[in-house]
């Protein structure tokens, strides 16, 4: 093959590569937040009466507890980081402390938007 064919063809490669790459979607906060919250936080607090876990309050509490606040997704990104710091009534401390490093901003940006959206519904 001639270098100038070839060199044609890399670059036609790259210019589809950036063209797909600028058209793909961005992930929706509120599913990713509820992909985050079935698996991390699905075992101790319940989205519906479905689920059987009791260990947390349910999604509907804790929704309803936060929107008392002045700042909802503050107080809700806070105790998801540091329970201690916002202790439900009736339950024991024992929701982990790692969330706050092992959650990347994103993430914790993702479940607390997902909180706040689906909570109420
Ligand atoms: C091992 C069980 C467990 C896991 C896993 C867990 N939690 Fe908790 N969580 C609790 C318990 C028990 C409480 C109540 C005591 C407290 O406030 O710390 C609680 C409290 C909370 C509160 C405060 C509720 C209030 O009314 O004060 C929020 C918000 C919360 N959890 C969110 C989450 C999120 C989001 C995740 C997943 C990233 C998660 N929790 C994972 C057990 C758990």
């Amino acid at each position: 093959m001639r270098p100038i064919i070839f060199v044609l063809l890399l670059l036609a490669l790259v210019a589809c590569g950036s063209a797909s790459a600028a058209n793909r979607p961005t992930p929706n906060p509120v599913a990713v937040g509820g992909r985050i919250f079935t698996i991390q936080c699905g075992a101790c607090h319940t989205i519906s009466d479905v689920s059987s876990a009791t260990l947390g309050p349910r999604l509907s509490s804790m929704f309803a507890r936060a929107k008392a606040q002045p700042d909802p997704a503050t107080w809700l990104r806070l105790a998801i980081t540091n329970p201690t710091a916002e202790t439900a009534p009736g339950y024991q401390l024992v929701m982990p402390t790692s969330y706050g490093q092992s959650l990347s901003p994103a993430q914790l940006d993702a479940l607390v938007t997902y909180m706040l959206k689906v909570g109420g519904t």
